[in-house]
């Protein structure tokens, strides 16, 4: 059966400058993630995946090639449509949380519906809905930078799923915390796989080597994908 395309990224290069030369940054990056897949994009610090995610979420453009989402050209939208396709269709739970620290976690969640234009009872149920999701929800009301970095990342993920998003986007989400924090975030990560969302992990956390959802390991390198990435390299199911 052919599975719809949710993410392809094609003939995508970027660099930026530095001083009068340019850094290369990524090569000729070629990639289809159908709905409903979970990659793992595996690669070491400085690799280049933090700059490919912000490329697939719309917050950074490329140099060249370009990014379709359920085949609409992102990366070719004036910056007022992307924020508003982000808004929507993209959950990013970022390498450092990205939290504002003064706020609490509901204020952090609510935040981020407010470009989606809701109204303020529909704003509300699902902030609580997804910190009730991510497990935060006695947290609710403290500010996030008396949270601990389970907790702050259970607000990001909160976050991450308030707009319903069909694309979850996560950057070394394991990266400031202990491993049994890493486990929880790898057992949610399941739920929203088994909810049908598509799901990117960027990542050189050996935990994600063998998870029994990931569809498949997309080994980054320099800024170059390793394998051929035509879909068949599954590590899991
Ligand atoms: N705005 C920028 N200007 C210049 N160079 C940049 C910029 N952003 C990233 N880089 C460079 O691009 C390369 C890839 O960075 P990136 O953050 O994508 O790597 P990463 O794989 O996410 O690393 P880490 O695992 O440490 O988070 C690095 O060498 C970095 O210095
Ligand atoms: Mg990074």
């Amino acid at each position: 059966m052919t599975k719809d395309a949710m993410i392809v990224i094609e003939a995508l290069n970027k660099h930026f400058k530095s001083g009068e030369s340019l850094a290369q940054i990524l090569h000729d990056i070629n990639l289809r993630i159908d709905a409903g897949e979970c990659v793992v994009l595996k690669g070491v610090s400085g690799s280049g995946k933090t700059t490919l995610l912000s490329i697939i979420a719309g917050m950074d453009r490329p140099s060249s090639g370009k990014v379709l989402v359920e085949g609409e050209p992102i990366s070719k939208l004036p910056d007022l449509h992307i924020s508003h396709f982000r808004a929507q269709k993209i959950g990013m739970i970022f390498q450092h949380f990205n939290l504002f620290e003064h706020l609490t976690a509901f204020e952090n969640v609510m935040i981020s519906l407010v470009p989606v234009g809701l109204k303020m009872e529909e704003v509300s149920q699902r902030v609580a809905s997804s910190l009730k999701l991510a497990n935060i929800s006695h947290k609710a009301q403290s500010p996030a930078g008396r949270l601990s970095g389970g907790e702050k990342q259970r607000v990001a993920i909160a976050r991450a799923l308030a707009s319903d998003p069909d694309i979850i986007l996560c950057d070394e989400p394991t990266a400031n915390l202990d491993r049994v924090n890493s486990l929880k975030f790898i057992e949610i990560l399941s739920e929203l796989h088994d909810m049908g969302k598509t799901i990117i992990v960027a990542t050189h956390d050996p935990l994600f080597d063998a998870l029994s959802f990931a569809s498949r390991v997309v080994p980054i390198e320099d800024g170059s994908l390793v394998d051929d990435l035509s879909g068949d390299s599954s590590v899991g199911c």
